[in-house]
């Protein structure tokens, strides 16, 4: 084998890299920093452009001006030696004094914008939402609503919502890139965010600091809709479960009588806290933090073997069989 590569094998390599690394682009994918969904996405949008195009001016002049020495002063048989200079008083000024201000330019909007995300008083008719990182989930409690689920977060356009961040366990951070910048969960702490959806959509969003084996797997999303339907999801969070009959009946039966009921709450079956909230689970559109769409066959598979399916989750195996994960998932996933 030749060890030099080939010329098509070059060509191979760069096109395989160019896909891979084009293939992360999508200007307005659900996880995107640059199409900003809300008013505090957008003032981080701008500070981003602002530093991008500082940099991207800077980076440009460098470059020319190295390739313009490159040229320019490069060895020539029979040059002689180029003059030699040591110490240039006028050039150490300048650049210390340029970086200097680039940095000045950068900082003091940096500052105001910390300062100004951070200290954001809430409007009156805010919504609240007591948003909680556990290891591997999120919880989000809606105080003046006597609304509690799990992993996903819905939000009325164009309504202001102060997200209260609180770490039951360990330190996680909260971040949907289209809503806005990211924000530890510290246990002992309150942080907050302040923020009002600007449009109405499925904003995608995951845990943003090293939490243990899942953190990867501790997904969110957060839906915003209209007014009108998020009213409707409340009244539906609000209703009792509809009863279930035949193979989910079976389900609930199993359900209530074996360990799941020590830590999640189903409305009128059991009370636990320790996990995600299920009384509406079948209204859900994912399972297990944002890992899979949340169907019959996908929870049923999660209530037979959780610890196989997600590294490290705290869900015990019930020591269910197949038929018993089946009917407790007929059961969970008609609880919309
Ligand atoms: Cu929670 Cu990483």
């Amino acid at each position: 084998m030749d060890l030099v590569p080939s010329g098509t094998l070059v060509v191979r390599v760069a096109l395989a890299a160019l896909v891979l690394l084009v293939g992360g682009c999508a200007w307005d994918g659900p996880m995107s920093t640059v199409v900003p969904g809300s008013d505090f996405a957008r003032a981080t949008l701008w500070l981003y452009a602002l530093i991008t195009w500082i940099t991207a001016v800077i980076g440009l002049l460098v470059f020319v001006v190295l390739l313009w020495i490159l040229v320019r002063f490069r060895a020539r048989p029979e040059a002689p030696l180029p003059a030699q200079i040591r110490g240039h008083t006028l050039m150490e000024i300048a650049w210390t004094i340029v970086p200097a201000l680039v940095l000045l330019v950068i900082a003091v909007p940096t500052i105001q914008l910390t300062f100004r995300t951070q200290g954001v008083a809430a409007p009156r008719d805010a919504l609240r939402v007591t948003v909680r990182g556990w290891q591997w989930w999120w919880e989000f409690r809606y105080p003046d609503l006597d609304v509690v689920t799990a992993n996903e977060l819905h939000l009325p356009v164009g309504r202001a919502v102060v997200l209260d961040l609180e770490g039951p366990d360990v330190i996680h951070s909260f971040w949907v890139p289209r809503l806005g910048g990211k924000r530890d969960v510290v246990p002992g702490r309150h942080n907050r965010i302040v923020l009002t959806p600007e449009r109405p959509g499925e904003h995608w969003g995951q845990c943003a600091e090293f939490c243990g084996a899942s953190h990867a797997n501790m997904g969110l999303r957060v839906i915003v809709q209209a007014s009108a339907e998020f009213d409707a999801w409340v009244a539906r969070q609000k209703a009792a479960p509809a009863e279930p009959a035949g193979l989910a009946a079976e389900g609930k039966a199993i359900f209530a009588r074996s360990a799941c009921v020590g830590c999640h709450t189903i409305a009128g079956v059991s009370g636990g806290v320790l996990g995600p909230n299920l009384s509406h689970f079948g209204g859900r559109t994912m399972l297990a933090a944002g890992m899979w769409p949340n169907t019959p066959d996908n929870v049923a598979a999660w209530v037979r073997d959780p610890q196989r399916l997600k590294p490290g989750v705290k869900m015990p195996d019930l020591g269910l069989t197949d038929e018993q994960a089946k009917a407790v998932a007929a059961y969970l996933t008609g609880l919309k």
